[in-house]
């Protein structure tokens, strides 16, 4: 007799744990919590983007953290906490800018760059002697890193290069083969990733543009350096001009020489249909695009929904991204960041 040959289904997908009523919520800050107690990455919600996160404290965790976003081992990662007294746990020192800023803006999407504390391993600081710290306002988040009751370190929950993640089926596309759990926290408010701001030097400089501006820093804490790093030292990778791109080409266009770009793109041999606008102003398209997408005029509601535009451009195998640019004002600082990063 020959037995039906039973063909070993494997999963590559991670299981998403719901959030919601506070049972379910409950029930999945344990299931977290007990993963990240055994050294597990595995993916959070946060109010920026989605993390992979792992115990700050423990290097083979930080190691995982590497393997599975392929990530080169000279860009650490931010460590998150979830009270004054953790973050400052994970200090060596702590300026009284941190304090001030801390009162502002934590829990929040600002995280600031400290001398390293000596719990925190090499590499989440790849080698250096600063740590990044931020307090996350997203209620999972934090009541995950209280019941871990360590600070856990979280990069982006996207492959090294990729867009972050702002929703878990965001997470799931890009590292679903690689993780186990992500815990689903709805789609991230803020949209992109956290003002990063280095306190270990005199004045401090900001790394990361986001949606906490210079101004709103400036407010509470005086001057910023505004100089150019000096050559050759990368104080912060995500600095790196190419980041945070889609698959797709990205060009941004202003809307006035938007009419010679569509001659341009006639001319080329292109698909229209893989070609994509991301517009501000709703009108006649001046080609026959794949898909117009109408972003909203607001630079925070634009924030958060830009990322999810160009995963959905990239799951529609666009080939090329039009994006009208911003308003030159200051209040988009974060937004402009991420398009010139992406169309680099
Ligand atoms: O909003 C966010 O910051 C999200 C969520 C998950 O918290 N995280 C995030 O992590 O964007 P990641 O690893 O994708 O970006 C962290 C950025 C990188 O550009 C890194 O180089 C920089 O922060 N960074 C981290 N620690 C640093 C340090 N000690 N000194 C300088 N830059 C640092
Ligand atoms: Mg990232």
């Amino acid at each position: 007799m020959c037995a039906r040959r039973h063909s070993i289904i494997t999963s590559f997908v991670a299981t998403i744990l719901k959030t919601g009523s506070d049972g379910v919520t409950a029930d999945t800050v344990e299931a977290a919590a007990r993963a990240l107690r055994a050294g597990e990455a595995i993916a959070l919600p946060t109010e920026t983007v989605y993390g992979l996160a792992a115990n700050a404290f423990d290097s083979h965790a930080i190691e995982r953290i590497f393997n599975i976003k392929g990530r080169p081992a000279h860009n650490p990662v931010i460590v998150h906490v979830a009270s004054l007294a953790m973050a400052r746990a994970c200090a060596r020192s702590w300026p009284r800018e941190a304090d001030l800023l801390a009162q502002a803006f934590w829990p929040g999407p600002l995280t600031l760059v400290v001398p390293r504390g000596s719990r925190i391993p090499d590499a989440v600081a790849a080698g250096g002697e600063t740590v990044g710290l931020r307090w996350p306002r997203h209620p999972i988040f934090q009541e995950i890193i209280e019941a871990c009751g360590f600070p856990l370190a979280a990069p982006s929950a996207n492959r090294s290069g990729q867009v972050s993640p702002t929703t878990a089926e965001h997470v799931q596309r890009s590292l679903g083969e690689r993780i186990n759990w992500i815990v689903d926290g709805g789609p991230a408010e803020i949209g992109i990733e956290s003002t990063v701001l280095d306190l270990s030097v005199t004045p401090p400089r900001l790394l990361r543009p986001g949606m906490i501006d210079a101004a709103s820093l400036k407010s509470v804490i005086g001057p910023l350096d505004s100089t150019a790093p000096p050559e050759g030292v990368l104080r912060s990778p995500g600095l790196l001009l190419k980041h945070y791109s889609p698959r797709a080409r990205l060009l941004v266009w202003s809307r006035t020489s938007l009419a010679s770009l569509a001659n341009e793109l006639e001319q080329s041999q292109m698909d229209a249909c893989q070609v994509h606008f991301l517009c501000l102003n709703p009108s006649k398209p001046p080609f026959p695009f794949g898909r117009v997408t109408v972003m909203p005029h607001e630079p925070a509601a634009y924030a958060k929904a830009l990322y999810a535009e160009w995963h959905r451009s990239d799951e529609l195998g666009a080939q090329l991204i039009v994006m009208e640019s911003v308003p030159d004002r200051p209040e988009w600082a974060g937004v402009q960041d991420r398009l010139r990063r992406a169309a680099a």
